[in-house]
C-alpha cells in the first residue's frame, strides 16, 4: 500500500480500477444533466430562449436521459467497486470489462451527439432505430438499446461469475438476483406499438419497476455494504435488515405500478390496486431510515469516512422524503385526479431521484477516493476542516429542497386553478400557467438550480482534492464486541 494522500492506481483491484472509470463518466454526465436542466428551466422563464436551436423538448430529453445514464454508470461502478471485496476473489474478466466500458461510453457519446445535432426525424421506423425512440427517460435509439442489452449481459456475466468463483453472501445473493430483474425489465421498453395506451403500459414496467423496485433493492445492497465499510457495522444485522427491506419493497412496489395506470386507458381495477399498494410503498423506506440511523447511532457516528457516511445518511432521508412522502402525497387516485402531470409530479421526481440515487452514488465515490489515495484519513478534523465536502453537501441540498418547494407551490396552484376550478379545460391550463405563483416558482426553481450548480462545482473540486494534504492513515475503528457478531 502506498503513501496516504497520494493517488495510486495500484491501490485498487481490477474491478475498482474499472469502477473509477465509470464514476468519472457518471460525474461528466451529472454536469451535463445540471447544465441542460438550467437551459430547460430558463425556457420556462423566457420561452424564446434558444428557440429553434435547442428547443425545450431537446433540453429536457438530454436532462433526464443524462440522469438515467449517469445513475446507471454510478451503479455499475459501485458494483464493480465492491465485487472483488465481497466475493473475496479476483474479477473473472477484467479485460472484457474494460472493453465493455469503452464500447458503452462511445455509444453514449454518439447518442448524445445525435440528440443534440439531429434532434428529430420523420415519423418512420428508421427514426426509432437511429435518432430516438421517443420514450421519456429511455429515449436511446433502437441500435443503442440493443448495444445496452449486450453490455449489460457482459457486466452481469462478470459479476455473477466472480461471485460463483469466490464466496456468496446475503448481500451478493440479493444483488445478483436483482440485476437479473433490472436488466430483464429494460426489454419491456424496447418494442414498438402503435397504440399509445399499450406503449405506456409496458414503458411503465421499466420506469416504475426500476425506480420503485429494482433500483431500490440495488441501493439497499450498496447501503448494506457501505455501512459495513464506513462504520464497521455487523454483517449479520445489515443482512437481516436487507432481507426485510427487500421483502417489503417488492411486496408494495410491484403492484404499486398501478399508480401509473389510473388514466392511460387501462381497466378500472387499477385505481384500487394502484392506490392501495403504492400507499404502502413508504413503509420499506421508513425501515431504511431506521436501519441507517440505528447503525450509525450504535457506533456514535464514529466512521472511517465522514463524507461517505454523511451522504449515506442523506440517502436514507432523501429516499424517505423524496420517494416516500412526496410520492405518497399524490398516489391516491382521488388526489392524483387533480395533481397528475402538474409540477407536483416534477417536484416529487426531482427530490426522489436526487434523494434516493444521486446521494448514494456520491457516497460510493467518496469511499472509492479514499482507497485510491492510499487509505487516507477521511474522518473528523481533516486538514482543511472538510469545508468543501460540507459546503457542497449543504448547497446541493439547499438547492434541491428549494427547487422541490418551488415546484410544489406551482403544482398546488395548477391543481387548484387548472383542475379544481377550471375543470381541466384548455383555458384553465393557460390560466394556471399565467398565475403569479406559477411564474414566480419558475424563477425560484432557476435560482435554486444555480445553487445546486454551485454545490456541484464544489463537490467536484472536493473529489479532486480531498485527502491530498493528509499523511495520516484511515481511522481504525475499534470493533464493538457485542455488536460485531
Ligand atoms: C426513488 C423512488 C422514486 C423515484 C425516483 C420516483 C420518480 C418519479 C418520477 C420521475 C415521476 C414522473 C414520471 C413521469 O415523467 O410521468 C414519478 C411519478 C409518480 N410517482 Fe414516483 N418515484 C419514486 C417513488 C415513488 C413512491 C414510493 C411513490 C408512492 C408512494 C410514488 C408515486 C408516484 C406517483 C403517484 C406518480 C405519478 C404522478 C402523476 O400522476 O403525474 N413514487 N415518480
Ligand atoms: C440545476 C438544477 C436543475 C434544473 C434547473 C432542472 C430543471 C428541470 C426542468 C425544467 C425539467 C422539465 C420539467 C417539465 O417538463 O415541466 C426537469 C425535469 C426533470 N428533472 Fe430536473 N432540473 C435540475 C436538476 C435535476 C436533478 C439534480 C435531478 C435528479 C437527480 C433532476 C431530475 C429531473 C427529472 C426526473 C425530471 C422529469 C420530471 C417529470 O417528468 O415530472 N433534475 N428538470
Ligand atoms: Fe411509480
Amino acid at each position: 500500500m502506498s503513501t496516504p494522500g497520494v493517488e495510486d492506481w495500484s491501490n485498487l483491484n481490477a474491478g475498482q480500477r474499472i469502477a473509477m472509470k465509470y464514476f468519472i463518466v457518471a460525474m461528466v454526465l451529472f454536469v451535463a444533466q445540471i447544465l441542460f436542466g438550467l437551459l430547460a428551466g430558463m425556457q420556462y422563464i423566457y420561452p424564446n430562449f434558444l428557440y429553434g436551436v435547442l428547443d425545450f423538448n431537446v433540453n429536457r430529453m438530454v436532462h433526464i436521459n443524462a440522469m438515467i445514464v449517469w445513475m446507471l454508470y454510478g451503479f455499475i461502478g459501485s458494483v464493480y467497486w465492491l465485487v472483488e471485496d465481497e466475493a473475496e476473489t479476483e474479477l473473472v474478466g477484467a479485460k472484457l470489462a474494460n472493453i465493455n466500458f469503452w464500447v458503452l461510453t462511445v455509444a453514449v457519446g454518439i447518442v448524445v451527439l445525435v440528440y443534440l445535432l439531429v434532434q428529430a426525424g420523420p415519423g418512420e421506423i428508421e427514426s426509432v432505430w437511429f435518432i430516438n425512440e421517443g420514450r421519456e427517460y429511455i429515449e436511446a435509439p433502437r441500435w443503442a438499446d440493443v448495444g445496452i442489452v449486450v453490455c449489460t449481459l457482459v457486466f452481469f456475466y462478470n459479476v455473477a461469475a466472480t461471485f460463483m468463483k469466490g464466496r456468496w453472501s446475503g448481500i451478493s445473493g440479493v444483488l445478483v438476483l436483482d440485476l437479473v430483474a433490472l436488466a430483464g425489465l429494460y426489454l419491456a421498453g424496447m418494442f414498438f406499438t402503435t397504440n399509445v395506451s399499450v406503449d405506456q403500459y409496458w414503458w411503465w414496467w421499466v420506469i416504475h419497476l426500476w425506480v420503485e423496485a429494482t433500483w431500490e433493492v440495488l441501493v439497499g445492497c450498496i447501503m448494506a455494504w457501505g455501512l459495513i465499510k464506513t462504520l464497521g457495522a455487523s454483517r449479520r444485522i445489515v443482512t437481516t435488515w436487507l432481507y426485510i427491506e427487500v421483502a417489503l419493497m417488492f411486496g408494495s412496489g410491484i403492484l404499486g405500478l398501478g399508480h401509473h395506470y389510473f388514466w392511460i386507458g387501462t381497466p378500472e381495477y387499477w385505481l384500487s390496486i394502484g392506490g392501495f399498494f403504492s400507499a404502502l410503498e413508504p413503509i420499506p423506506l421508513v425501515a431504511m431510515v431506521v436501519h441507517a440511523v440505528y447503525d450509525s447511532g450504535r457506533h456514535g457516528f464514529q466512521s472511517r469516512n465522514h463524507p461517505a457516511l454523511a451522504w449515506l445518511i442523506a440517502h436514507a432521508f432523501g429516499n424517505f422524503f423524496g420517494a416516500g412522502v412526496w410520492g405518497f402525497m399524490h398516489t391516491l387516485p382521488q388526489i392524483n385526479l387533480y395533481t397528475h402531470g402538474t409540477q407536483w409530479t416534477a417536484s416529487h421526481g426531482h427530490l426522489a431521484f436526487f434523494g434516493a440515487y444521486a446521494t448514494i452514488i456520491i457516497a460510493m465515490i467518496y469511499i472509492a477516493l479514499q482507497k485510491w489515495r492510499g487509505d487516507v484519513w477521511m474522518s473528523g478534523d481533516l486538514a482543511d476542516n472538510g469545508w468543501k465536502w460540507k459546503w457542497s453537501l449543504g448547497l446541493l441540498h439547499l438547492g434541491m429542497v428549494g427547487m422541490t418547494m418551488a415546484l410544489l407551490i406551482a403544482g398546488y396552484e395548477q391543481s387548484f386553478i387548472e383542475r379544481a376550478l377550471e375543470g381541466s379545460s384548455w383555458s384553465g391550463y393557460f390560466e394556471a400557467q399565467r398565475h403569479p405563483w406559477f411564474v414566480q416558482s419558475m424563477v425560484w426553481r432557476e435560482v435554486f438550480g444555480l445553487t445546486m450548480a454551485a454545490g456541484l462545482v464544489l463537490l467536484l473540486w472536493d473529489f479532486v482534492t480531498i485527502g491530498k494534504r493528509e499523511s495520516r492513515e484511515i481511522k481504525q475503528l475499534v470493533a464493538d464486541q457485542s455488536h460485531a457478531a
